[in-house]
């Protein structure tokens, strides 16, 4: 190798070791008789000086040298002197006397400032992703990564589990986004997809007899982008066979236990509470407004509809006789809100639906609220009371029909946990939600959909209900875990049997025609000895983005695209020859957006 020791493995017991160093020039300075080089390599920074009484051809090499440059230095580390250790930076202590200095490649003025912790352009940073991962912070994001997933290997490894690549080129498989595809030469007018997750294929291994998979899994959605969504990320896919929820569960927790206190002292964050807290679905919507709550803050929602049913504001007593709900959130300490932050508020929650917002401000001595003259003084007590609410705080009322009470309770809770620094950005706090519902009403195209996705079982006692026209009530073998408001991974016990899954493909609108043409290899399947099974996918990079303390999952990625789906490296996607064009059998003809 070029070098013999990292730069930032360097310490006061190399002293008077005679070194050779290869990296990046992070900072130079230049002080008249004395050059110094900051030299940057991924295990850190060390100071190289350049002293033309030592080496007159180093001095001469350094003179020229900018930053970025890659060079390899060869030279005698030497404590600094007294008063110039810098306590700042691990090898502070020493410094390395240059002999001889090489310039391995010489770099134009960077686009983005390396040494510097600046905002950057975002378009800028996926442009030139190269040089934004040589960023510090970058560094640190993608090496956490790897410890992740290397840990995650271990740990499956030794819990018995194998890991098995499954294949990009598929047959759709539905998670509920769009479908990837590819076009086949070889089979004109035909065109694979690329699996928006391994589900069939993982289930298909369980019937192969592997009792325990997992993969470090590519996943491709055709999605709206958003903070915690890419169009390809990665899961910790996993199955297992003869096992029910809580095998998947235990085996999950005790993961990212290990996991997460074995990255405590790089991440600096701990675990909120062990074992994690478990709620049902219906709880987790009473009493935060989401399947996915942040619970490292209180704020819960409370339900207020029967104290002010008969009350005298027409908002509440018409919300509640047409089956709605009124229910509250309190602000602690928000009871001076100004006119203008209650009316932010208010838009907030008008931004999810709601109609409006209703608040009380609880002084020594008053309750101060527009709808104080429509509510009676027991009326107003027994909510203060029922709430909780204490003198100071900001009492905030929804009344709607209850998805949109919950969106938008949900909102403002988040919101007020944001003001008011609510948080802890080193908590980490885990929970279960479980007894999700088995199908949701499809509007628009008047069928049912499957929450999760259509392999999930019913639990036991609710396949009549599949049955007897009632499918809407029946609850999932289907779990979420979340993390500090975020859904970390979905998983579920899978339908093994062939005539339930049929009975599930038919109570989606899904004719036996179409079930045969999509899912006939998992019917098949099913009909030779199946085991019982189930499994989970956490997100990678979510999870990681979280250990690491960032709000978007393109930082813990090495290579990420825009919210447009753009990569704006290569420049992907882009046009492709007319001969690859006729070689795949394709004629163009894009309408107006597409302007072909
Ligand atoms: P699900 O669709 O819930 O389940 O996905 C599992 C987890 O994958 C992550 N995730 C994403 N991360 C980044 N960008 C995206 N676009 C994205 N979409 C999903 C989330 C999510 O919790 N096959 C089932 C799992 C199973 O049943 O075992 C599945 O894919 O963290
Ligand atoms: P309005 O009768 O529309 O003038 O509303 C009177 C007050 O009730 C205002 O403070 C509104 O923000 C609030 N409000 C209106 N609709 C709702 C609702 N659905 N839930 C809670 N507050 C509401």
């Amino acid at each position: 190798m070029l070098k013999t020791h990292g730069c930032g493995e360097l310490r006061a017991g190399h002293a008077g070791q005679v070194v050779a160093l290869a990296g990046w020039v992070h900072r130079r300075r230049d002080h008249g008789g004395l050059i110094f080089l900051d030299l940057r390599d991924r295990s850190g920074i060390v100071q190289v000086v350049c002293n033309p009484a030592i080496s007159a051809e180093a001095h001469q090499v350094a003179s020229q040298c900018r930053n970025e440059y890659v060079l390899q230095v060869r030279g005698t580390v030497q404590c600094r002197p007294q008063g110039l250790v810098n306590p700042d930076l691990p090898t502070g202590e020493i410094e390395v006397a240059a002999d001889e200095v090489t310039i391995l490649n010489p770099a134009k003025t960077t686009p983005i400032y390396i040494n510097v912790e600046d905002e950057v352009d975002e378009a800028v940073r996926l442009r030139y992703r190269y040089l934004d991962l040589r960023r510090p912070r970058m560094q640190r994001n993608i090496i956490l990564r790897h410890r992740v997933v290397k840990f995650i290997r271990d740990y499956l490894d030794a819990q018995g589990f194998i890991e098995i690549e499954t294949p990009i080129l598929i047959k759709s498989t539905p998670e509920g986004a769009r479908d990837y595809v590819v076009p086949s030469r070889v089979h004109p007018g035909k065109f694979y997809a690329l699996p928006q997750s391994p589900q069939q294929l993982k289930q298909l291994l369980m019937v192969a007899g592997f009792e325990k998979y997992f993969q470090i899994a590519r996943c491709f959605r055709d999605e709206d982008l958003r903070a915690d969504r890419q169009p390809e990320f990665t899961q910790l896919d996993l199955e297992m066979s003869f096992v029910d929820q809580e095998d998947v569960l235990q085996l999950i927790e005790g993961l990212f236990t290990a996991l997460v206190r074995e990255l405590e002292p790089e991440t600096g964050k701990r675990l909120q509470q062990t074992p994690f807290p478990r709620l049902s679905y219906d709880e987790a919507m009473a009493r935060y407004g989401t399947d996915k709550p942040d619970l490292r803050y209180g704020l819960e929602l409370v339900d207020i509809s029967d104290l002010v049913a008969g009350c005298g504001f027409r908002v509440f007593t018409q919300t509640v006789a047409e089956g709605g709900q009124v229910k509250a959130l309190v602000a602690p300490g928000c009871a001076a809100y100004s006119r203008r932050q209650v009316d932010e508020l208010t838009s907030l929650v008008q931004k999810q639906g709601a109609g409006g917002l209703v608040t009380v401000a609880v002084q020594e001595g008053e309750l101060k609220s527009p709808v104080t003259r429509f509510l009676s003084g027991g009326e107003l007590e027994a909510m203060v009371q029922r709430t909780g609410a204490r003198v100071g705080d900001l009492i905030c009322i929804v009344a709607d029909q209850p998805p949109v009470v919950a969106r938008a309770l949900d909102a403002l809770r988040r919101e007020l946990a944001t003001r008011l620094s609510l948080a802890d950005p080193n908590l980490l706090a885990f929970c279960w939600v479980l007894d999700f519902p088995l199908l949701e009403w499809n509007e628009e195209e008047g069928r049912w959909n499957a929450v999760h996705h259509p392999f999930t079982s019913a639990k036991d006692e609710d396949w009549v209900l599949l049955e007897s026209g009632d499918p809407g009530r029946a609850k999932a073998k289907a779990y979420d875990l979340v993390l500090n408001g975020w859904e970390v991974g979905g998983g579920s016990i899978r339908i093994h049997r062939r005539e339930q899954q049929a009975l599930m493909f038919r109570t989606l609108g899904i004719t036996p025609q179409e079930a045969q043409a999509q899912f006939g290899h998992m019917l098949e399947a099913f009909e030779y000895g199946a085991p019982p099974h189930g499994g989970i996918a956490p997100g990678i990079d979510r999870l990681v983005a979280i250990l690491a303390g960032e709000p978007n999952i393109k930082e813990v990625m090495a290579f990420p695209k825009t919210q447009t789906a753009m990569d704006l490296m290569t420049q992907a996607p882009s046009e492709i020859s007319p001969r690859q064009l006729a070689e795949l059998h394709i004629c163009l003809t894009l309408n107006k957006v597409g302007q072909a």
